[in-house]
């Protein structure tokens, strides 16, 4: 499992509704990243996405524990025990997490990678939801790209893994 992540220099990703930064070339990254693959992601994240739709060519599973709650082209999962046989009956072995911040952080145990676009500049809104910083939680930094630049902001495409 892969976690995949937008965040400010300090590990913010959203103000609760929305990102933190309109970056195109890393919504492309992220698209060509994912496209085919599975996504999993809690049910405030679906919310935040353009009318509440699940993402186009990926298979979504959505983390909620309202058991009433039902959208058209999701799976739902109430659990992680649910949500581990679902990947398991689905035999799904390399998922990304697309968060948002209560879903990152539960399934970090579980990621042997993490995907991490690094914005130089503190966004404008200010972050109320968070990635957990790996540098604390004891991940590597194993490659980078060089800087990158769109909208005055500058941001890397990197990739963490376990120590
Ligand atoms: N920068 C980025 O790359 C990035 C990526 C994604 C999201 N975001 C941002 O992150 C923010 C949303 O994050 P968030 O932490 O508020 O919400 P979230 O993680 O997207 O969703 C939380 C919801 O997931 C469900 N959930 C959590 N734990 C569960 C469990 N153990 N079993 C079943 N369901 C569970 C609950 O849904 P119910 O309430 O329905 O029970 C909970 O309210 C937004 O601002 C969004 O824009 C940023």
């Amino acid at each position: 499992m892969k976690s995949i992540v937008c965040v400010s220099p300090d590990w913010g990703i959203g103000d609760g509704a929305g990102m933190l930064y309109h970056i195109p070339g890393d919504l492309k990254y992220f698209r060509e990243q994912t496209a085919g693959h599975t996504v999993i992601m809690g049910r405030k994240t679906l919310d935040s996405l353009p009318g509440g739709k699940p993402l186009p060519k990926r298979r979504n599973i959505v983390l909620t524990r309202d058991r009433g709650f039902a959208r058209p082209g999701v799976y739902l999962c109430h659990d992680l025990m649910e949500l581990q046989e679902l990947l398991a009956s689905l035999g799904e072995k390399d998922p990304f997490v697309i968060g948002g911040g209560e879903i990152y952080k539960m399934l970090l145990p579980w990621c042997d990678s993490c995907l991490v676009t690094r914005v130089e500049q503190p966004p404008e809104i200010r972050p109320s939801v968070f990635f957990p910083n790996l540098e604390k939680e004891g991940w590597t930094e194993k490659s980078q790209t060089p800087p990158l630049e769109e909208n005055g902001l500058r941001y890397r495409f990197t990739e963490w893994v376990r120590e």
